[in-house]
């Protein structure tokens, strides 16, 4: 049995007071049976930090560079993030190959870096719609992942993956169980094939999952947890996510 991850992603939303907020009023509804993170932008790491110092919450980035330092304005090293005390980073979101063209090669540079520096990379992939329609989404989802399989070699096993159907994210639309849980279970089979402990590596689902929608899509054998946006920013609705997990 997979102990299931619920990973919030802010996206680019948060302020001071917000965050405290925020973070209060998930530390105030532990325990949980599940295993819990932040994904927060990154001026807001270092108070993360201290506010989840101790506690079994655990925080990370949305990004990260895939270089080790240097002349690259704007972006942002693994070293650093590690300094914060970051768990994870998030890679290869579709937002950011969308809005800033990062192809698959990128991504696995990034999701290299991430672990060479002990920070667990959660690997994003997923199809549009127009590839969904076309029937694609296996392709799709089996050529992003293998990128970075092929990049981490027999470290593959060490990173997260998340299955984030583009036309889910933000729409309302979310995959049904059946859906998500077939996607999975094309990733678990690429997974088995790079990795030997691919059966215990987790794969989140991320897409409008909602308190609502939660339960019965973490019910599917092979969906370990879910990567969240605009339910991570209601401490309520988050809670309630990872009430539905184990
Ligand atoms: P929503 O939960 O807002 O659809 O976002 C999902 C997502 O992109 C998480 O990374």
């Amino acid at each position: 049995m997979r102990r299931q991850l619920i990973a919030g992603n802010w996206k680019m939303h948060g302020s001071h007071q917000a965050n405290a907020e925020l973070l209060a009023g998930i530390l105030a509804a532990r325990p949980f049976a599940c295993d819990l993170a932040v994904c927060v932008p990154y001026p807001y790491l270092s108070e993360t930090a201290v506010a989840l110092a101790g506690s079994d919450l655990r925080w990370g980035a949305q990004d990260c560079s895939a270089h080790e330092q240097g002349a690259y304005t704007g972006e942002v090293a693994v070293a650093m993030l590690a300094e914060f005390g970051c768990r994870y980073a998030i890679v290869g979101h579709s937002e950011r190959r969308l809005y800033h063209a990062e192809s698959d090669q990128l991504v696995a540079d990034k999701a290299k870096a991430a672990l060479a520096h002990g920070i667990t990379p959660i690997v994003c992939v997923g199809e549009t719609l127009a590839q969904r329609d076309a029937g694609q989404t296996d392709a799709v989802v089996k050529r992003q992942l293998s990128a970075v399989i092929h990049a981490l070699g027999h470290c593959a096993g060490e990173m997260v993956v998340a299955y984030e159907p583009v036309w889910a994210i933000g729409t309302g639309k979310v995959a049904t169980p059946q859906q998500a849980q077939a996607v999975h279970a094309v990733l678990r089979a690429q997974l088995r094939a790079a990795a030997a402990n691919a059966d215990s590596m987790k794969i989140l689902y991320g897409g409008s999952m909602k308190p609502d929608n939660a339960a019965t899509l973490l019910a599917q054998p092979d969906i370990d947890g879910g990567l969240i946006g605009g339910a991570s920013l209601k401490a309520a609705d988050f809670v309630a996510i990872c009430r539905a997990a184990s």
